[in-house]
């Protein structure tokens, strides 16, 4: 489509195309005839989109500072998911998860060789050397937000400890490889540089995710990959980098009874940071901080 220069911009910013996105199609345009892939404009959000974005987000993490304060030995992950719930709608938000594609719950709560969409459960205690995940994801205002934290019950070992903490480097220097213009396969490749490095495999089969007016929308974004390849990250991206990275064999499986458990295929423990993120003009905010 051509849109006209003194037109109303695509994005709904009401400025004028020439004024708003007209540079940044041009860039796309160049870096698509350079091969790359580029993003559908339906996932590049307006100034409005953003600020909506921000609040949701700021939610979300009110909830996980929460979760954060109480968290402890003797605690059922079905409690977690009470304070979930209540702080969530404390601040007149909704839990993401609660019936999303029939998930029971309103938080996942992934424990040790859990990888993900671990469901809380009140018979499932916390004890003393248990990694946890707690998974939360929040609807304000129609926007979504997705974010996630290790936390280590009690006394670990150092094995799940040193897990935990070279998962969360694997975050950051996915970070570090975030910038606008850049690619997705930069974030992978640094995500499992520092993962492989360490002797450990990253999940393959589950990666982060574009999060809007959706929870799940384009892209995938895969925490493993090759630099300079994948989808362009341009300013006004918003998606989640999540990287799963177990001890052992990156395979998984899902539970057959219940449908969501994700557990690592040898058992071996697993451990999931998560951060929602925005592409900018000169680099990237941390929505969900
Ligand atoms: N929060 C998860 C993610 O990071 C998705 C959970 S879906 C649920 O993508 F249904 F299991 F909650
Ligand atoms: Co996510």
């Amino acid at each position: 489509m051509i849109y006209s220069k003194n037109g109303a911009c695509w994005c709904g910013s009401k400025k004028k195309y020439k004024h708003c996105h007209y540079e940044f199609d041009q860039k796309l345009i160049q870096m698509k005839m350079q091969g790359y892939e580029v993003p559908p404009k339906s996932i590049i959000r307006n100034q409005k989109d953003i600020q909506i974005l921000r609040e949701s987000a700021k939610i979300n993490t009110a909830v996980l500072d929460a979760v954060a304060k109480k968290i402890c030995e003797g605690m059922s992950t079905q409690e977690i998911d009470d304070i979930v719930t209540e702080v969530t709608h404390a601040h007149h938000a909704k839990c993401a998860p609660y019936r999303y594609e029939g998930y029971p719950k309103s938080v996942c709560t992934s424990i040790n060789e859990v990888v993900c969409h671990g469901i809380p459960d009140s018979k499932r205690i916390l004890k003393s050397g248990d990694i946890v995940n707690v998974d939360v994801s929040t609807i304000y205002k129609g926007y979504f937000s997705d974010a996630s934290r290790m936390f280590m019950i009690g006394e670990v070992s150092d094995n799940a400890r040193k897990l935990v903490e070279v998962t969360r480097q694997a975050l950051q220097a996915g970070l570090d490889a975030l910038k606008p213009w850049g690619t997705l396969g930069d974030i992978g490749h640094a995500i499992q540089q520092v993962a492989e490095s360490n002797g450990y495999n990253v999940v393959r089969v589950f990666g982060g995710h574009g999060v809007g007016k959706e929870f799940h929308e384009e892209p995938f974004v895969a925490h493993v990959g090759r630099p300079n390849t994948g989808m362009v990250t341009a300013p006004g991206m918003t998606f989640t980098i999540e990287p799963m990275i177990n001890e052992g064999t990156y395979d998984v499986e899902i539970d057959p009874e219940d449908g969501w458990t994700v557990t690592t295929k040898d058992k071996k423990l697993s451990a999931q940071w998560e951060v929602m993120v925005l592409v900018t003009e000169d680099g990237y905010e941390i929505l969900t901080q």
